[in-house]
């Protein structure tokens, strides 16, 4: 099912591109590799991934875990299609579905997402990461690399000001700064300590931010044993 939100990534699947947008790239997408060893035990086989977009990060958790095959989740069917051809074998299904929608059951050893859950409303938000919580098995970790709220409006606006310098400076053209601009006008971020309380309140422990820089965070908890 699409919506205003997915549609727009929709028509953007062909040629999306991150490592401009994401200063912190490296950091970001490391600091969720790194979290997903909050699962125990190991090795990760069931991995669904929620917002996969172009399989991004779908992809370094395969590179990552060789054991791991890769439920992709997307609401925009270009994109989960581009994810599917990524991540060929290693897809164990790929999902056109809203995030409202009943997840697949699983049980999944982890459930990954980045930069997708800020696009919901805090209610949303809620009631994905109790769903998550939900298909996880016991032992099982969920972690979002995200983009979030500065803690109050002026550190917000402190942080956009450091994202746009920031992407300016690894060469974002005026164009793609723009449509990244008209892209996060969708955006619903909550701050990542609303979104620590969010993940107790789902029944998950252990909840942490594993990386923090300007508008990036990383959370991540886990499912009880
Ligand atoms: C920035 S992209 C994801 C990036 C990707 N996870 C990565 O690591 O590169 C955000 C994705 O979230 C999806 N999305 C946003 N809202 C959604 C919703 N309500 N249901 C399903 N997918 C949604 C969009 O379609 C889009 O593909």
């Amino acid at each position: 099912m699409t919506n205003a939100t997915t549609m727009m990534f929709n028509f953007e699947a062909a040629g999306y591109t991150r490592r401009r947008l994401v200063p912190c790239f490296d950091g970001f997408y490391g600091a969720a590799l790194r979290a997903l060893e909050l699962a125990e035990p190991g090795p990760l086989r069931a991995v669904l991934d929620l917002g996969t977009g172009t399989g991004a990060l779908a992809a370094m958790v395969a590179e990552a875990h060789p054991d791991a095959r890769l439920t992709l989740l997307d609401g925009a069917p270009a994109m989960v299609a581009e994810a599917a051809a990524t991540l060929g074998p290693r897809a164990a299904a790929a999902i056109v579905q809203d995030f409202g929608d009943p997840l697949p059951t699983g049980p999944f050893d982890a459930v990954v997402s980045a930069l997708a859950i800020h696009h919901l409303d805090d209610a949303a938000k809620a009631s994905l990461y109790a769903r998550a919580h939900e298909v996880l098995r016991p032992g099982g970790v969920l972690v979002n690399a995200e983009q979030v709220l500065g803690a109050t409006p002026v550190l917000d606006a402190l942080l956009r000001r450091w994202h746009e310098r920031e992407a300016r400076t690894l060469g974002t053209t005026e164009a793609e700064w723009a449509a990244a601009v008209e892209r996060m006008r969708h955006d619903r971020c909550a701050t990542a300590d609303a979104q620590l309380e969010m993940l107790g309140a789902a029944g998950f422990a252990d909840v942490s931010t594993h990386f923090a820089d300007g508008r990036f965070a990383v959370l991540a908890g886990r499912r009880a044993a």
